[in-house]
């Protein structure tokens, strides 16, 4: 690690937003040939310092250094010329666009007469791609890709840059461990290369793994710097939260022997090729598997999003079809999707209106919305899940990333169903409303309802599941109960270019 002169710095930086301080007289040093963690709770002003740092906004009052000398970031195209990338916790790639079109969009290479150098941009994203082992074409257009490939687009487009800072906010929310080690070991190199890193992430397993020093904000101040002592991750959690959690996995058995849903050979277009399960009252089934095996398509092909071409799936007994969402929905299902840089925000609403918006209808046995009641639910929901307070009162796009979406998850969870399938709930939210979610899973068990658990996140499916479903290329290869898999087993079951079978590895 580099000593001395800072590549950058914030010398008291402060940036207020209608009602809130969300960075209050914050400093930093961003060293070359270092990865800087910047940790905090949702909403403690995270994002707000990256967006200043990277010309989009002009802090109120404090100073920008560069190499020791104050300047000026007047725009994100001052910030470029310094070398800055950022990738943005929001998606900024063009959907419509081409994977090379999105890696140079407005830096494209141009010959000496101004016009594209279209093979350029070709074999450039080509050889950028590769650095970061993606297999994806330069041409394909951007926005049939999964959510963790135009996570890795967005993240080719900082690299192609040849930065000297790169900023990464979430980088990983949308990404599986695979991808997670690949971006780590690039991020390594780069670092070795001298280049200047900071980086935002709600997973302390992988802060753990690849920060050198970090930044613990609390409420738009810095509450910890680490410089270059290490400090563990129950530091980190203490400083963040300003308090103790408890248990970080607070998992009740609360499974029965009734089963509510069972799914026999399903077969989707989207790739689900043979998925059987058996789902009990009370139970945590949680599906493994690596980025695109095929989890996310089962969870659709159960919510009726998806035809099935093959198989039966029966409710306690009785043979259903869904053909579409609602019939899913009336039958007593609800679904937390995955991708939720897109989908399923009103963005001009309140958080209540948000909240309900999932079960109009469900609130009163007549079709009228009971005003009352949900105003006490989703008080109890923006209460149980740590919501930020301003949620009541601000329309969602003015909350922060994390806030926003324990909005989506707090939704289905008031939509009072039987069987929920929650598809990565706790990407992106912090350590707190992590706890809080897993919490709330236990009060549904408890409640006799059933959960189908989506994770990348192998720690967390291991410790919150019941019994773990293995998926490989769209079919369930395995089940297996989560108290007899260790972490590198349930690794090493989910490696669909292994040639060792999950049989084999739990026998
Ligand atoms: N454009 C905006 N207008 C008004 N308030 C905002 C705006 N952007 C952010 N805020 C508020 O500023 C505070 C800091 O938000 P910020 O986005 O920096 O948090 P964060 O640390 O990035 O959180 P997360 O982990 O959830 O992404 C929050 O209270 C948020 O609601
Ligand atoms: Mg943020």
């Amino acid at each position: 690690m580099t000593t001395g002169t800072p590549l950058w710095e914030f010398v008291d930086i402060s940036k207020a937003y209608p009602g809130v301080l969300a960075n209050d007289k914050v400093n930093i040093k961003l060293l070359p040939g270092s990865i800087h963690g910047l940790l905090g709770e949702n909403g403690c002003g995270k994002s707000t310092m990256i967006k200043t740092l990277s010309g989009v906004q002009q802090p109120d009052s404090g100073q920008i250094k560069h190499k020791g000398q104050p300047v000026l970031i007047a725009d994100p195209q001052v910030a470029r010329n310094f070398g800055i990338a950022t990738v943005f916790q929001e998606f900024s790639i063009v959907p419509t666009l081409s994977v090379g079109e999105n890696i140079f969009l407005g830096n494209m290479p141009r010959s000496r007469f101004g016009v594209i150098n279209w093979a350029k941009v070709r074999n450039e994203a080509a050889r950028v791609l590769a650095e970061m082992d993606v297999d994806v074409s330069p041409d394909v257009i951007t926005g049939t890709l999964s959510v963790g490939e135009q996570q890795l687009v967005e993240i080719a487009k900082a690299i192609a840059m040849d930065a000297r800072m790169i900023i990464l906010d979430e980088p990983t929310a949308a990404l599986g461990e695979d991808e997670i080690d690949r971006l780590h070991q690039l991020l390594r190199n780069m670092r070795s290369r001298g280049t200047a890193i900071l980086y935002v992430s709600h997973r302390l397993d992988e802060v753990e793994r690849i920060v050198d020093e970090v930044t613990i904000l609390r409420n738009g101040s810095v509450v910890r710097a680490s410089g270059e002592t290490k400090i563990d991750v129950s530091e980190i959690i203490s400083a963040m939260v300003g308090e103790d959690i408890g248990e970080h996995y607070p998992k009740e058995q609360n499974t029965t022997e009734n089963v509510v849903l069972e799914a026999k050979g399903l077969a989707t277009k989207s790739g689900v090729s043979d998925a059987s399960l058996t789902l009990h009252q009370g139970e945590v089934l949680g599906l493994g598997g690596v980025l695109g095996s095929g989890r996310t398509e089962i969870a659709r092909a159960l919510f009726g999003t998806d035809e099935l071409t093959a198989g039966q799936i029966t409710l306690k007994g009785n043979p259903v079809k869904f053909r579409r969402e609602i019939d899913a929905i009336r039958a007593g299902l609800a679904l937390v999707p995955e991708n939720r840089k897109y989908d399923g925000l009103f963005f001009n609403f309140r958080a209540g209106g948000n909240i309900t918006a999932a079960s109009l209808g469900g609130l009163s046995r007549f079709g009228i919305m009971n005003l009352k009641v949900e105003e006490q639910a989703t008080r109890d929901l923006i209460h149980d899940l740590e919501i930020s307070s301003q949620a009541e009162e601000k329309t969602v796009n003015f909350l922060s990333g994390g806030n926003q979406q324990k909005i989506v998850i707090a939704r289905w969870l008031f939509s009072d169903s039987e069987i929920l399938i929650l598809d990565e709930p706790t990407q992106g939210i912090d350590i707190g409303a992590k706890v809080a979610v897993y919490k709330l899973i236990n009060k549904l068990t408890r409640a006799g309802k059933s959960i189908i658990l989506i994770s990348s996140d192998h720690d967390e499916l291991l410790a919150m599941s019941d019994r773990i479903a293995i998926v490989q290329h769209g079919a369930i290869v395995r089940t297996v109960k989560a108290a007899d898999l260790t972490h590198s087993d349930l690794v090493r079951a989910s490696d669909e270019t292994s040639h060792i079978k999950p049989q084999e590895i739990f026998a």
